[in-house]
């Protein structure tokens, strides 16, 4: 596998890359560093020529960033990369390129879209479906047979109530509680979160 990213979250998923036994080739950052994975990984920028057949694993936390990637890279997308000591139900799903780190739950019948992060801790309750290119901060909780759209970022310890519907790119602040359905775009916070404003579609 090759990680697409050098910084503190690609230092994260090479961490798990190592506990799980899984060759990583090195990692690709169009930056210049410093880096936080070993320099001397470093592949350079990224390019379609090296290591073609090698999956590729987008790894920095920006949904955007990973969104847009996506569409450039030729890389095969890499399976996704699950904690050992994550709980992932048999019955749930985990899309391509997502990553889910220690101590998250993946509940039954629970869906995870491509690219998404399901980080430190964070619980995706059972039937819950969240899209592709989310990120769920440490200790978030989304509640049983809720629904978060793609290009989700939901700030560390909110609560997503079950049933709850959130749109499309929509920006949840740290420690909210999300009580209603959140339209698409919408920013919002506070406990019980109320939209603050629109967040530009990309
Ligand atoms: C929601 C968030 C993205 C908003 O960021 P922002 O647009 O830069 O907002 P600001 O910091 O300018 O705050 C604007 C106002 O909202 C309030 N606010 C911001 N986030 C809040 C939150 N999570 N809960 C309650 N109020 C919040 C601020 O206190 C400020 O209030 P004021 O105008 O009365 O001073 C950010 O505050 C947040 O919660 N980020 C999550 C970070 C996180 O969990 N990262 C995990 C990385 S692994």
């Amino acid at each position: 596998m090759i990680l697409y990213g050098g910084g503190d979250h690609a230092l994260a998923v090479w961490e798990i890359l190592q506990l799980l036994k899984i060759p990583c080739e090195g990692f690709f950052d169009d930056g210049e560093g410093p880096f936080t994975l070993p320099a001397a990984l470093h592949l350079g920028p990224y390019s379609p020529e090296v290591l073609p057949s090698t999956p590729v694993l987008l790894a920095m936390t920006d949904n955007t960033v990973r969104r847009n990637l996506s569409l450039r890279v030729r890389h095969p997308i890499a399976p996704p990369v699950v904690h050992p000591r994550a709980y992932v139900s048999a019955s749930a799903s985990v899309g391509p390129g997502a990553v889910v780190l220690a101590g998250a739950v993946v509940h039954s019948r629970a869906r995870v879209g491509a690219h998404t992060i399901v980080n430190t801790g964070a619980v995706v309750e059972h039937f819950a479906e969240v899209g592709s290119f989310c990120h769920l901060s440490p200790g978030v909780i989304v509640g049983c047979r809720s629904r978060v759209g793609d290009a989700c970022f939901v700030g560390s310890g909110a609560i997503i109530v079950p049933k709850a519907a959130v749109g499309e790119g929509c920006v949840i602040g740290a420690g909210s509680l999300v009580l209603k359905d959140l339209p698409p775009f919408t920013r919002a916070w506070g406990h019980p979160a109320r939209p603050q404003s629109e967040n530009p579609s990309p």
